[in-house]
């Protein structure tokens, strides 16, 4: 059971490279079960800022699960039980275009979904519901993130499509040159999907804050994961930075978006 002093405000979700907590202070870590199994770890629920905040590194920490692999229902489900109504996907990804560069950031406002057998919905029947990914991310979230990274004076970008393939493979000249040139995507990685989704249907306030490490493969050079480790020590430094930054004027509920009654049109 959750106690009211476990409850918070801000959930975080930490990606590759991104696994710890030492941005919060006087935490706790909790187990947290859900009807979908186990998240992919402990949960640290701590105070950035006087602000309440948890904290789960979606491959568990030291990476051990892939992608494919993660129970996104449990992690999306754990931090909505925790009453967070603002969620932060923190995500490594790879630039489809040379303007953006390793080492910036983007808030995505679109995404393509390339994955191919994950659980995607918490309405598997008997109950039915068909949200709206129409605009899948909080805007006045992805407002937040991007004021924060300005005011940190770091290059975020405001807007890009995040294509999600199913991982744990990079991909191939070919693909990477479709998600490019035909789907016109701009970024590609292996995790926001179905997160995204999920959030959705929870009616979390969800935005994601994806920083670049790699020019992807339609680039000359095939991506290693040495490059993408090392610019994400970089990114995961900076990315604490932007919440830290973003806490101070994150209201205590979302008012200005309908992300948290996007359910309420949705159910047949
Ligand atoms: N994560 C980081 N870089 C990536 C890339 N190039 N493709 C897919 N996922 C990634």
């Amino acid at each position: 059971m959750i106690v009211p002093e476990e409850r918070v405000r801000l959930g975080i979700i930490g990606g590759s490279g991104f696994y710890d907590p030492d941005f919060l202070s006087r935490t706790k870590e909790i187990k947290v079960y859900t009807p979908y199994g186990e998240p992919s770890d402990m949960i640290t629920v701590g105070e950035v800022e006087g602000v309440k905040v948890a904290f789960i590194p979606r491959h568990g920490r030291g990476h051990r699960v892939p992608p494919h692999r993660i129970n996104y229902r449990a992690n999306v489900w754990a931090l909505h039980q925790l009453g967070a109504k603002w969620v932060v996907s923190v995500s490594a990804v790879g630039s489809l275009r040379e303007d953006y560069r390793p080492g910036d950031f983007v808030v995505p406002d679109q995404f393509i979904d390339m994955t191919k057998g994950r659980s995607y919905t918490f309405f598997d029947g008997p109950v039915v519901a068909h949200v709206s990914m129409a605009d899948p991310f909080c805007e006045h979230l992805r407002q937040l993130l991007i004021e924060a990274g300005k005011a940190m004076k770091l290059q975020i970008r405001e807007k890009g499509t995040y294509l999600c393939i199913e991982g744990p493979r990079f991909s191939t000249r070919a693909e990477s040159r479709v998600w490019r040139e035909v789907f016109k995507a701009d970024l590609v990685g292996m995790t926001l999907v179905p997160e995204v989704n999920l959030a959705c249907e929870a009616g979390l306030c969800y935005a994601s804050l994806a920083g670049i490490t790699d020019y992807d493969v339609f680039a000359e050079k095939p991506v290693t994961v040495e490059q993408v480790e090392n610019v994400m020590k970089d990114n995961t430094q900076k990315a604490k930075e932007i919440l830290r930054v973003l806490v101070r004027e994150l209201p205590p509920e979302p008012e200005r978006c309908g992300c948290c009654a996007s359910l309420k049109n949705s159910t047949i």
